[in-house]
């Protein structure tokens, strides 16, 4: 991979290289990478898991991490994106990740840029690096994706975990099925809007967040109202299948999409994920600086 910036771009075969290389790291495989890369992290949106573990992945594959602080750079004087990234580019990075509240906000780098790009989050479009540590949390318990149901529950049409997740899980064989809110739909089709047909036949349950900083409420929302519809309740976990598990990206709405005595239950694979992010940003972050320089 040169750059990672929808999963769309990504075949299966290079998924299951990933997936490979981030259970190599958990074993404790050492980086292959030989050169001194430059790393920097741009995070335009808050963030407390995808930049520190990226972060944390970069030092750990031998990368060299140059702060960067969205807050206090010259965007705040009007500076765009594309020249912030051409900027840090002829400083000397490597590669940029970068989170920002615009869809497809990779879209402005694709020419004239030379430096890598690794999106961490772009507005409501994609999470690859999510979508790829989802994937592996998944692959580890399973073994497999093909016939695994997966429920996506909550607000699919501001989620980019929701869609990079369920395009790959789709396309690696995974049944998914939508649980949400009509109002919540966005582009997907055929949703559920009741758990009955799905609890005891999901593999997988994978709640969202409920984005209240991206004005998600609809008229007559409540987060008791949600939680008693579409939240996971201490009565819906009992009924899940036996070996069936729970999975959330984070931060979670403790009490809305789920109960918050769930948050570690023996089901739960919520901080499980975390750590599996560090891995597969590993994975990542080696694979395209390796690419990069040969
Ligand atoms: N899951 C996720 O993207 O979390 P952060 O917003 O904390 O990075």
């Amino acid at each position: 991979m040169k750059n990672l910036r929808s999963i769309e771009e990504v075949s299966n075969e290079e998924i299951y290289t990933i997936l490979k290389r981030a259970g190599e790291f958990e074993e404790g495989a050492p980086s292959q990478l030989e050169k001194d890369y430059l790393v920097a992290n741009l995070f335009f949106e808050p963030s407390t898991r995808t930049k520190t573990s990226f972060e944390t992945a970069e030092r750990k594959v031998g990368a060299t991490v140059i702060p960067f602080e969205a807050g206090f750079s010259s965007t705040l004087k009007g500076e765009t994106l594309y020249d912030t990234v051409k900027t840090l580019e002829m400083i000397g990075m490597d590669a940029v990740v970068i989170r920002h509240k615009t869809d497809a906000y990779y879209d402005e780098l694709l020419e004239g840029i030379n430096v890598a790009v690794i999106n961490a989050g772009d507005g409501a479009g994609q999470h690859p690096s999510q979508c790829l540590l989802d994937l592996f949390t998944i692959f580890k318990e399973f073994g497999k994706f093909e016939g695994v149901n997966v429920t996506i529950v909550g607000d699919v049409s501001h989620s980019r975990v929701a869609k990079s997740d369920a395009e790959a899980l789709t396309r690696l064989g995974a049944n998914v099925r939508i649980l949400c809110p009509s109002e919540w739909q966005g582009d997907f089709e055929n949703t559920y809007q009741d758990w009955e047909e799905l609890l005891e036949t999901s593999d997988v349950v994978m709640l969202l967040r409920v984005q209240h900083e991206r004005d998600a409420a609809f008229e007559g929302f409540t987060k008791e109202g949600y939680h008693e519809q579409f939240g996971l309740t201490v009565e819906r976990e009992r009924r899940m299948k036996k070996d069936a598990i729970i999975m959330h990206p984070a931060p979670i709405n403790r009490g809305v999409e789920i109960d918050s005595s769930l948050v570690e239950c023996e089901r739960s694979r919520i901080f499980n994920q975390v750590r599996n992010g560090v891995f597969i940003r590993m994975a990542i972050v080696e694979s395209i600086l390796k690419e990069r320089k040969g």
